[in-house]
């Protein structure tokens, strides 16, 4: 299932909930209202400037008192739509931030720069999440690091995810579908590549995706190269070209060089430290240390995963 549903709206994301369709009624209202405005008031003033064109240099500008009624309805019109948007907007931000009661509760946990999901048995994902349809959602956030912000633009939904607290929001999904997520809160460097996916599959499905293990069946190099999609890539290029981090391309075997240690060969240990608690020692080059640690994050099965799929990029 990888197209996304597509809803009624050419100028929006597809609506994947009930919500989205309220806050797009309510944006309508918004846009077909300020344009209707703006044609009112800029129509009028080209219409005046025409119409009361200075006619000769006798010309005199007649004394005019003012006009109650006009008065009146200028100020109270706007001041009644004024007030429709924000009873309106009110409601449809209540109903974004009321939290429902026995929702399905995922962990969602961001760091620099990626997104990972806990589910209540335990399970795992990293860069993409399952739900099931029609099935009230409440994700409970945090980051480990600075701040980022959750935003899932087909559900029309979004909140700060903030280190040391918790941080909340829900959506009921009504449309099957893969729905991309941004981070939309600057976070530095790879800010624009903090992206994950929600999708929103049967309860069946989803139930199957819960229960299943992550790595049936695949060869540890492959689980390497799915970790690395999910959790390196945006630090780390396959090649030897450096970006946040150093590549990852003749890594293995090399001698490596330190700002703060002796070398070391980069052997299995090697690979497995450096993930686990990357700043203790800092590769020559890279001073700021800063990556994120991993340790308690990536299971045996993925660490040895990354070091298989390490040893293959030579
Ligand atoms: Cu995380 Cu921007």
């Amino acid at each position: 299932m990888s197209s996304a549903a597509t809803g009624p709206s050419r100028f929006m994301p597809p609506q994947g909930t009930e919500i989205a369709a309220s806050v797009d009624a309510l944006y309508e209202f918004l846009l077909i209202s300020s344009f209707i405005s703006c044609v009112l008031v800029i129509g009028g003033l080209i219409y005046f400037a025409i119409k009361y064109k200075r006619q000769s240099d006798n010309d005199k500008t007649p004394y005019i008192s003012h006009n109650v009624m006009l008065e009146f309805l200028w100020s109270f019109i706007p001041f009644v739509i004024f007030m429709i948007v924000f009873v309106w907007g009110w409601i449809v931000y209540h109903d974004l931030r009321k939290m429902p009661k026995d929702a399905l509760e995922v962990t969602v946990i961001g760091q620099k720069w990626d997104w990972s999901f806990v589910y209540k048995n335990g399970r795992k994902m990293a860069g993409e999440f399952v739900v099931p349809i029609e099935q009230d959602v409440k994700l409970i956030m945090t980051s480990r690091d600075v701040l980022h912000s959750f935003f899932i633009p087909a559900f029309r939904t979004k909140q700060d995810v903030i280190p040391g607290r918790y941080s909340a929001l829900w959506f009921r999904a009504n449309k099957l579908g893969t729905f991309q997520v941004f981070c939309t809160e600057y976070c530095g460097d790879k800010h624009s590549g903090m992206l994950a996916k929600v999708k929103v599959v049967s309860r069946a499905e989803y139930e199957e995706a819960l229960a299943s293990e992550p790595y049936k069946g695949l060869a540890p190099v492959d689980i390497g190269a799915a970790v690395y999609k999910a959790r390196c890539l945006q630090c780390h290029n396959v090649t030897a070209e450096k970006n946040v981090g150093p590549g990852f391309k003749g890594l293995f075997g090399k001698q490596r060089e330190f700002e703060n240690a002796e070398p070391v060969v980069a052997d299995e240990n090697y690979i497995r430290d450096s993930i686990l608690n990357p700043n203790a020692r800092l590769v020559k080059g890279y001073p700021g240390g800063g990556m994120t640690v991993f340790a308690g994050q990536l299971s045996e099965e993925e660490l040895m995963g990354i070091i298989e799929f390490l040893k293959t990029l030579k």
